[in-house]
């Protein structure tokens, strides 16, 4: 257990939506030294980049894996690089790679090196036969790649932990809104690039129906239940480790094409459903999160008004 003793945090997928806004917050709360940063992708002058400690690093490259563990004295992973839904339907074998693939490397390496580990899921976990209203234990039978990968990320972090004590935790984190970085090839991406069209162009066309109804959940909310979740003592984690329902707020498409038009004047939107529809159709509602509520006192800030203001003023501040 070489890392026990090893302090330094990696955050891997750190360019993408999540990472963007992860890795700020845990260098404001351990100092930007304390967070390395990794991404197969290299940008130069992206903020994680330029704002502490940067490796490039694939998570299916376990040997390369292992040697940052060793060379940064790391001591907790926040695994976030992965293939979502929407790319992951068009190439199922890259998606099964990377996000199991890459699990199981980072998995591995906090076996070897006793290693903290956060790996979220999602609400793609749940299939078509799920109530609409999500709850916390029910049959897992995802139509898409991506939420098979995560039904098997949850399994194998509930295998490490009885098997290995490794202690590893994840959210299934419903769709997420935010401005500080492009959603990344998601489902749920149309919750987020209505807003950059409504301001840019004044209209957006939307590819799922307008009464489609899917959990969503602000980023700030999602930066906040992360963090919660790793500070909680060891003994409030429930079998939910794997993978804890997280509810933000749920609404559909027209709702939230209403609540940017009372706030863009003229804005005006087109619902042209494509294949996206099957997988948001296969998807719950809305979740039951009182595991999280009850586990680690999880509650939610940000409801369909109070993201769509913040989601406006972010991008008009960030553009000036
Ligand atoms: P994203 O697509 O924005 O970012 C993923 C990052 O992983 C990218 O920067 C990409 O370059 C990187 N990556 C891809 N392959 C890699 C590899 N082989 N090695 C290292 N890095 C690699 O995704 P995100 O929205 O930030 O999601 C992060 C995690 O949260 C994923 O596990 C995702 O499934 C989960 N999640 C996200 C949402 C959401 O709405 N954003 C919802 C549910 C779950
Ligand atoms: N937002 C993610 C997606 O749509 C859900 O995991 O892929």
């Amino acid at each position: 257990m070489a890392g026990a003793t090893n302090s330094r945090i990696l955050v891997t997928g750190a360019l993408g939506q999540i990472g963007t806004e992860l890795v700020e917050a845990l260098r404001a709360l351990h100092g930007a030294d304390a967070v390395v940063a990794s991404d197969v992708r290299d940008i130069p002058d992206h903020p994680c980049v330029v704002g502490g400690p940067y490796r490039h690093l694939s998570v299916i490259d376990a040997d390369a894996f292992d040697e940052v563990v060793t060379e940064e004295s790391i001591g907790t992973v926040y695994h976030l690089a992965a293939i979502l839904s929407a790319t992951g339907e068009k190439n199922p074998e890259l998606c099964e790679r990377i996000n199991v693939g890459g699990t199981v490397t980072v998995l591995e390496a906090a076996r070897k090196h006793g290693l903290r580990v956060y790996a979220p899921s999602s609400i793609a976990v749940f299939g078509p036969d799920a109530p609409k209203h999500a709850p916390q234990v029910c049959p897992l039978n995802p139509t898409t790649m991506y939420g098979k990968t995560k039904v098997t990320g949850e399994r194998l972090a509930m295998n490490y932990w009885k098997q290995y004590g490794v202690d590893v935790r994840g959210i299934r984190y419903p769709g997420l809104i935010s401005y500080k970085a492009p959603a990344g090839g998601g489902t749920t991406d149309y919750a987020v690039d209505i807003f950059h069209a409504a301001l840019e162009n004044g209209h957006y066309d939307c590819f799922v129906r307008s009464d489609t109804r899917l959990p969503m959940m602000y980023m700030e909310d999602a930066i906040r239940a992360t963090i919660a979740l790793m500070d909680a003592p060891v003994d409030s984690i429930g079998d939910a480790r794997g993978g804890y329902n997280l509810s933000g707020c749920s609404f559909t498409a027209a709702e939230i094409a209403d609540a940017v038009a009372a706030r863009v004047p003229e804005f005006t939107c087109d619902f042209k459903p494509d294949v996206r529809q099957e997988y948001a159709d296969s998807w719950p509602d809305s979740v039951d999160d009182s595991a999280a509520k009850q586990d680690w006192g999880w509650k939610a800030e940000y409801d369909l008004d109070a993201l769509c203001d913040a989601m406006i003023s972010g991008l008009q501040s960030s553009s000036i």
